[in-house]
Formats: C-alpha cells, structure tokens, sequence
C-alpha cells in the first residue's frame, strides 16, 4: 500500500492514496465514480450566460478590478482542514442538497422564478398531512385515503425528477445511489417545512473522489464545458468559458480553491490582471469540498 510520509506531499501521490481508499469504498456503496463529459448545461440549452440565474445563486462575484497602481488585495490564506487526506465524509442530505441543487435552486429552495422553480411546493405535496390541513382551511374536507393517493403520486414525480431531471433542470448527475435519494428527499422534506421531517435525516458515507463528483458535474458543469478550446487571455476576457479539462492546467489547487470559495478576479497573475471575473462565488462550499472536485477534476480527466 502506498504511503504518505510527508503530510504536504504532492498531489500527485496524495491522489493515489485516495484512489486506493475509492476503491475499498466504492465495492461498498455501490458508487461508481465517472469522468465528466459533454457539453455544458447552459450550451445544452441554448442559455446565454447573461441571460439566465442558473448556477448564480450566490450571488456573490469575484473582487472588483483594483486601480492602477494599487495592485491585488492579498489573498486569504488557504484553509484546509487536517480531515482533507483523503478520508471519507459523512454528508447529509442538506450537504448532497449544497452540492448539487443550491447553485440553482437557493438556499431556501426559492429558485429564481419564473426560469427556476421553487422546490417547495412539490415537496409539500408529498405530505397526505399537510394536505389535508391545506384543505382544510378553505373549508374543504379531503379523505384521509384521498390524500395518501395524492401524496403518493406527488412522490412519484419527485423521485422520478430526481433521476431523470427535467425539461430545463439536468438530470441530477452523477445517477443518485437509493441512500442518496433518500437522504436529499429527507432534506428536501425538511426544507419544506414538513413536520417531523427532521427526525428522519439520512447520513450517506461519502469518498472524496464522489464529492468532488457531485459538485462539479451538477454544479460546475452548468457553465463549463467537459472539453473544449482552451481560452487565451483575450478570448477569457471576451466571456469564453474555460472547459474543465483546461482547469487544473491553468490553476494549481490553491488558486483553484481560492477563486471557487472566496473569487479572485480574473487572470490573476496574467498582465491583463485585475478584471472581475464573471464566475459566481461559491461561500457555500467548504474549501475542502473545492479541493476534492479539483482532486476528482485531476484524477478523472473529463472526456467528450
Ligand atoms: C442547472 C440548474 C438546476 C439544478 C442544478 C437543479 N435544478 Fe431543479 N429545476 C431547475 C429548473 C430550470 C426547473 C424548472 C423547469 C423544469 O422543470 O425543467 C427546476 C424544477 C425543479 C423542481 C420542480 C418544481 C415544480 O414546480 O414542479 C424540483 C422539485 C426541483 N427542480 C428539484 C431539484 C433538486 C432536488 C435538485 C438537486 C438534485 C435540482 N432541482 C437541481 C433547475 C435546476
Ligand atoms: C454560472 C456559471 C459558472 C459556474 C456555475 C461555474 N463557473 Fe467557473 N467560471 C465561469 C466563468 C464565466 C469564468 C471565466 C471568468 C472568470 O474568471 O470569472 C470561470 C472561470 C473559472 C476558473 C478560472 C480559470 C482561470 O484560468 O482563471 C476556475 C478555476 C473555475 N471557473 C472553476 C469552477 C468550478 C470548480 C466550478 C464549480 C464549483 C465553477 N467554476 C462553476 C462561470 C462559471
């Protein structure tokens, strides 16, 4: 087995220790870590950056250009937690949720009607109880048997949204394992406000490899593409979109880390330095969770 001595060795050999770990993990879980391929989610629908909230939800944006003269502000120091050597996490639904829904759906599962849905609704719907009080507000009296049905139809198509997507939402990628979907339908349940939902939490046992899967094929790849030509200076300030192959050539994990969780302008370090780059900041994920999906991105080079 291979071993690390050094506890800043390089990625490389880091990297390998990790996949030895996949693989213990992967025949236990049934989790089978893929490349990410394809074009991306906004190319796939014809969005045009500007036009659509998708993958913004932060809100946030990268350091506004410095005047000349001033030079960048320094950086935060890079954080990551003693926990980042490659062992496995234990996620929860709220987490699976960050990584792969809250780009676009929120925090508060809002959306950004009326391009993105609110989740809470649908949710709601797969509650007999709730119903029934609904209707029973407006003076209606609904049969415990009639609303079980209803409920349960609800429930259908929220399961079936969580493995195939919809018409303008990207099938939820990597396919979802059942504790997966179990554990993110308790948080969606949750966030909805159903009573009692949050006694039935469910932990999923994560490798690092997965969680850098979850958060670049469903949130990174909403803008980048897989592969791709790879932007000079120019063609990035003109608005082309680095492919994600291109990503760990271009940055070394500390500057990846940085500009996914605090920003950095963009072309950092390039004599065109300076210009506020268009990528949303991503304050929700940890800087580890940013580490694993440039691991995952190093690892696994994103095909076609
Ligand atoms: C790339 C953006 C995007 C991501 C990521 C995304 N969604 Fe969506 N979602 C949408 C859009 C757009 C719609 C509305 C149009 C449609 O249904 O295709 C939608 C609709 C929904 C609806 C139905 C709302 C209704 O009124 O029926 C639910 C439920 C939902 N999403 C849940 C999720 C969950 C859970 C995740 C994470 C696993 C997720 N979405 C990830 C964009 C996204
Ligand atoms: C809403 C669209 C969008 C999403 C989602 C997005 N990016 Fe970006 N990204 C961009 C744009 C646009 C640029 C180029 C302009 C800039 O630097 O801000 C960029 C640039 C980058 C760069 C800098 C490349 C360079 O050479 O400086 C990195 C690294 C990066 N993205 C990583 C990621 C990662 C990792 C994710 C997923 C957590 C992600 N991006 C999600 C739009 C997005």
């Amino acid at each position: 087995m291979l071993r690390t001595t050094n506890k800043k060795s390089s990625i490389g050999s880091y990297a390998l220790g990790v996949l030895f770990l996949l693989e213990l993990s992967v025949s236990g879980y049934a989790q089978v870590v893929t490349p990410v391929e394809g074009e991306s989610w906004l190319e796939h629908r014809h969005r045009a950056f500007g036009a659509t909230s998708m993958g913004k939800s932060s809100g946030v944006y990268g350091p506004a250009a410095s005047m000349p003269g001033e030079g960048q502000p320094p950086h935060p120091a890079l954080q990551l937690s003693n926990k980042f050597t490659g062992q496995t996490s234990r996620l929860y639904g709220s987490d699976l949720y960050r990584l792969k829904c809250q780009a676009c759906h929120g925090a508060s599962g809002a959306g950004a009607p009326p391009e993105i849905n609110s989740v809470i609704d649908p949710v709601r719907a797969t509650s007999a109880r709730m119903y029934m009080d609904r209707m029973k507000k407006v003076g209606m009296d609904v049969s415990s048997k009639d609303a079980a049905a209803l409920a349960k139809q609800a429930r259908g198509t929220l399961l079936a949204r969580l493995h195939k997507g919809g018409t303008d939402m990207p099938s939820p990628n990597p396919d979802l394992t059942d504790v997966e979907v179990r554990s993110l339908f308790a948080y969606l349940q949750q966030l909805a406000g159903i009573p009692g939902a949050e006694k039935q939490q469910v932990p999923v046992v994560e490798p690092p490899l997965r969680v850098g899967e979850h958060i670049v094929k469903s949130t990174c790849h909403i803008c980048h593409a897989s592969v791709g030509h790879n932007p000079s200076p120019r063609e990035l300030l003109e608005g082309q979109i680095p492919p994600l192959s291109s990503l760990t050539s271009r940055l070394g994990l500390n500057e990846f880390v940085t500009k996914v969780t605090v920003g950095a302008s963009a072309l950092e370090g390039s004599p065109a330095a300076g210009v506020r780059g268009h990528m949303p900041v991503f304050t929700y994920l940890t800087p580890d969770e940013a580490a694993d999906a440039y691991l995952y991105l190093s690892l696994y080079p994103p095909r076609k």
